[in-house]
């Protein structure tokens, strides 16, 4: 099944990059077996989509709004509550969690538990500006310790639209996703709209709400609150892991950072 490695950092398995010695693909294989449940929530994107923001979102929807329930979460960040289903050792925890069990993925569909295409559990789809995803990426890259450090935001751009990164091609990512959004137990929305989507959110999960519960998650979850609870900003992460001095999780959070990276050409870049 392994494919030929593409990158140092990269491990290319069933034509999709995982990182090297933070994913096993053997491992990975697995997850496509694990017994679902109705209550199990994934929330799938494709890295720098907005996945801590809904993770924080669903942890408190979760408390009904408590925000003191963060703080008092086992672990350094919300990912020890909320993990990535494809860290290794991740799978096997997940089979005995009690519910509900939330996760979120950077997996592409064909990984996924097969249950889910029966209807089991359910799927919350981020999709973010694939220009604003590129550079939050780029900055990603100098931080996150497992991915290599671009020697420049044009060798970066490249490698991006060559799908030679983490979770291979954004266009095939969101395309692929994309076409199960009419999946009974998908909802499919995107980093721009998040909270325009929060009543929609909670009528797909299944979640009633007061509207001071609702105003206390939207207070909790915006990127300057976020940014000020630990747990939600990432900032104990070891630095083993990641070279805090080097940027943050929580970098700025706004639409349209692209144009400040962006040649012209590279704004226009046909992907034929
Ligand atoms: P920027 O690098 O553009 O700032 P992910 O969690 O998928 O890795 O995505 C990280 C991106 O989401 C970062 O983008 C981060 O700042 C942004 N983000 C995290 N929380 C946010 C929030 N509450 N509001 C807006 N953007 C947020």
């Amino acid at each position: 099944f392994r494919d030929a490695q593409t990158h140092p950092d990269l491990v290319r398995h069933r034509g999709f990059n995982l990182i090297s010695g933070t994913h096993d693909p053997d491992d990975v294989d697995q997850i496509y077996d694990l017994e679902m449940r109705d209550s199990d929530v994934f929330v799938v994107t494709y890295p720098k989509s907005g996945t801590i923001w809904m993770q924080q979102i669903m942890l408190l929807l979760e408390a009904k709004g408590d925000v003191s329930t963060i703080s008092k979460n086992k672990g350094d960040s919300n990912g020890d509550v909320m993990p990535w289903i494809e860290l290794t050792g991740s799978r096997e925890e997940f089979i005995t969690a009690p519910s509900p069990r939330l996760r979120v993925t950077h997996l592409q569909y064909h990984f996924m538990p097969a249950a889910l295409s029966r209807g089991k559990g359910k799927v919350i789809y981020v999709a973010r500006n694939p220009k604003d995803v590129l550079v939050s990426y780029f900055h990603f890259h100098k931080l996150a310790n497992m991915l290599e450090t671009p020697k420049s935001f044009n060798e970066f751009f490249e490698k991006f639209m060559r799908g030679d990164v983490f979770s291979s091609s954004w266009f095939d990512h969101v395309k692929t996703w994309y076409s199960h959004k009419d999946d009974v137990n998908m909802l499919f929305i995107t980093y721009e709209e998040m909270i325009k989507w929060l009543e929609k959110i909670c009528v797909f999960l299944g979640k009633e709400l007061t509207d001071e519960q609702l105003a206390s998650v939207v207070t909790h979850s915006t990127f300057s609150n976020m940014s000020k609870i630990p747990k939600a900003s990432y900032v104990r992460v070891p630095d083993s892991l990641f070279s805090h001095h080097m940027g943050r999780f929580m970098r700025k959070g706004t639409i349209g950072d692209w144009k400040n990276h962006m040649s012209a050409a590279q704004s226009e870049w046909d992907i034929q």
